[in-house]
């Protein structure tokens, strides 16, 4: 049996995120995160928010790991880590099936930590565009990591975060918050809260608009 995977920054940032979530996820149903990653973040929160049906996903190669951090933990509310990749021209594929819960028109929240500087720019704009089928009427959009804004860099340690990312991998990069957000906006979401992290991170939050009335 091989060791669980692990991420220190976890340990160091789930706190902080819960905070944000907490404020903002009392009266969801499901999260869907994408690039769960070892799959820490998703047993601490649905371990904190048992209200919840916290779906985990990632690529497949993530999956056993993730499924490690599952198990162990038997949590009621984290079902099997589904595969899900932002994919150039295509969105998030393979679809996840929705509604999840019967009844549901998508889930009430998607959340994603560390993803959009690593993914090149044509996947995140792969992930925004597949979006809105999976995301019901009001439904949150919450991505947490570092962003530039104005052009530049937050932090000198940021900006060695990014070399050291592009020297790695070209195609990546920390984000501009300025595009992420047309992004977002271009999909229908509009920006509610931007709450400043730990070590030079940022939380965003976005709202879909909610099912018109009448
Ligand atoms: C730095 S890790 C972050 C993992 C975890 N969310 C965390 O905060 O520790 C980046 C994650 O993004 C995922 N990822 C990379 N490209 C992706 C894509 N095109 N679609 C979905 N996830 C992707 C990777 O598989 C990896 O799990």
């Amino acid at each position: 049996m091989t060791a669980k995977p692990h991420a220190g920054s976890c340990d160091r940032n789930r706190e902080p995120i819960l905070a944000v979530l907490r404020r903002h996820l009392g009266d969801a149903r499901t999260v869907l995160e994408i690039g769960s990653g070892t799959g820490q973040h998703a047993v601490h929160f649905a371990a904190a928010m048992p209200w919840l049906r916290w779906q985990a996903s990632d690529h497949r190669d993530h999956l056993p790991g993730i499924n490690q951090w599952l198990d162990e933990a038997a949590l009621p509310n984290t079902p099997a880590p589904l595969e899900l990749q932002a994919v150039v021209g295509s969105g998030l594929r393979p679809l996840p099936p929705v509604p999840l819960v019967d009844g549901e028109a998508g889930f009430d929240a998607v959340f994603t930590a560390n993803t959009l500087h690593i993914m090149g720019w044509e996947e995140v704009q792969a992930l925004f565009a597949g979006l809105p089928p999976l995301m019901a009427p009001g439904a949150l959009f919450i991505a947490y990591g570092p962003f530039n804004q104005g052009g530049g860099f937050s932090s000198d340690s940021n900006r060695a975060f990014d070399g050291w990312l592009k020297a790695r991998d070209p195609r990546s990069g920390i984000r501009d918050f300025e595009a992420v957000d047309a992004l977002a906006r271009a999909q229908g979401l509009e920006l509610g809260e931007d709450v400043a992290m730990p070590a030079n991170n940022r939380t965003l939050v976005w709202r879909r608009a909610p099912a018109r009335t009448g």
